[in-house]
């Protein structure tokens, strides 16, 4: 099989997959997201979407479908910072595991169910007091508002391929052993969109070919009638990854610790990579890259934490649970803006503005 067929096998499988059997992100989990670090991500992002909502000009239902919810934590940091926008807010929280979705209820007031098909349509054309919160596996189509997804590219199941300079293409596929799994090199075809991108890496040197990711993109712009797609994860262009020795962009981790080789004890750990914007962008070019620290900067991030650090001074003598919160900000902050680490993460933007049905056929039949 490709190792884009195992690597949906290891993560996703009902029964052995880790995201669905025991990996998750968290403090306590397996690896550390910026949700997670504490809600003050959380806070920033209630801003974009408070921005976002004003723009579309306050519609009186404002749905947000969070991609790769994971256990949750995004959401209830947004419903914790009370954002302007929740009283038309209907935030969908979209997980395929099973396990993780069965968290969501937890702590989070106005969660009203994991929805069939049926109950997603229903909830993201509700009109009335929010804001509300459901889960489902199912994404829907046509609305106005915000697709958003953090670090769920990275764990989008990928190809691993490499080009020799002359067009031609390999790649790795998984094969059974007598004692286990091993990587063996067939030649493969690449589509006509992504060869350019991936020639522009060095010959020779294995890089991640991201369809899947490239698909999601294209079918998540599509989702939108009006408004915006946020992505935030690590990324680099293809060259840079290609760059990275001894395919370092090819990472596992679990118990918050770097894992073995991919191939060994599937559905024991994550398996990630590098996210390729310039093959993203082969699904439609976005409207505005920044990196994580630019994007929570503009968002006033130094605000939140000199607030956090007076409401700390003010209930210094006898802090209560909100001052302890205030001042978490300061280190949650460092965090999330660290160069070398979660500040460096890029994010992406693509407005959508009306749907333009010439240009929705120009994509579609690229
Ligand atoms: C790295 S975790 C990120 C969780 C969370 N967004 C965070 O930042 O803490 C990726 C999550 O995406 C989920 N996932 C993967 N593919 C998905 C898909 N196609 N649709 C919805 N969720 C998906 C996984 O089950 C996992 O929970």
């Amino acid at each position: 099989m490709s190792f884009a067929q195992y690597m949906d096998i290891a993560l996703y499988d009902e029964s052995v997959g880790f995201y669905a059997t025991v990996g998750r992100a968290g403090r306590r989990g397996d690896f550390l997201t910026s949700p997670e670090v504490g809600p003050l991500f959380g806070a920033l992002i209630a801003r974009r979407l408070d921005e976002e909502w004003l723009a579309l000009g306050s519609p009186e239902t404002f749905v947000v479908v969070e991609f790769g919810a994971g256990p949750g934590t995004l959401a209830r940091s947004i419903a914790f910072a009370t954002p302007e926008c929740g009283s038309a807010l209907r935030y969908l929280m979209v997980e395929r595991s099973s396990e993780q979705r069965a968290l969501h209820a937890d702590h989070l007031e106005g969660w009203t169910g994991d929805l069939e098909a049926a109950g997603v349509e229903t909830f993201v054309r509700s009109v009335g007091p929010g804001p509300q919160f459901a889960s489902s596996p199912i994404a829907p189509y046509g609305f106005t508002g915000v697709v958003l997804a953090n670090e769920l590219l990275d764990n989008l199941a990928f190809d691993i391929v490499r080009h020799d300079g002359a067009g031609n293409f390999e790649r790795l596929d998984v094969h059974h052993v007598e004692d286990g799994l091993e990587f063996v090199v067939a030649p493969t075809e690449v589509s006509a969109s992504l060869a350019p991108v991936l020639s522009s890496a060095a010959a020779g040197e294995w890089i991640p070919l991201q369809e899947h990711a490239v698909q999601w993109i294209m079918e998540a712009v599509d989702r939108v009638e009006r408004g915006v797609v946020i992505v935030i994860d690590y990324g680099a262009t293809t060259p840079e990854i290609a760059a990275r020795p001894e395919m370092g962009w090819l990472r596992t981790f679990v118990g918050q610790e770097r894992g073995g080789h991919p191939l060994d004890a599937p559905g024991a750990c994550d398996i990630t990579t590098d996210v390729a914007i310039d093959q993203l962008a082969t699904a439609c070019e976005p409207s505005k890259t920044t990196t994580q620290r630019e994007f929570l900067q503009r968002l006033g991030i130094a605000d939140l934490v000199d607030e956090g650090r007076r409401r700390w001074t003010e209930k210094a003598s006898a802090p209560d649970v909100e001052a302890l919160r205030a001042r978490s900000r300061v280190g949650e902050a460092e965090a999330l803006l660290e160069s070398g680490g979660l500040g460096d993460f890029v994010v992406l933007e693509w407005t959508v503005e009306m749907r333009d049905e010439a240009a929705d056929r120009s994509r579609n039949g690229r």
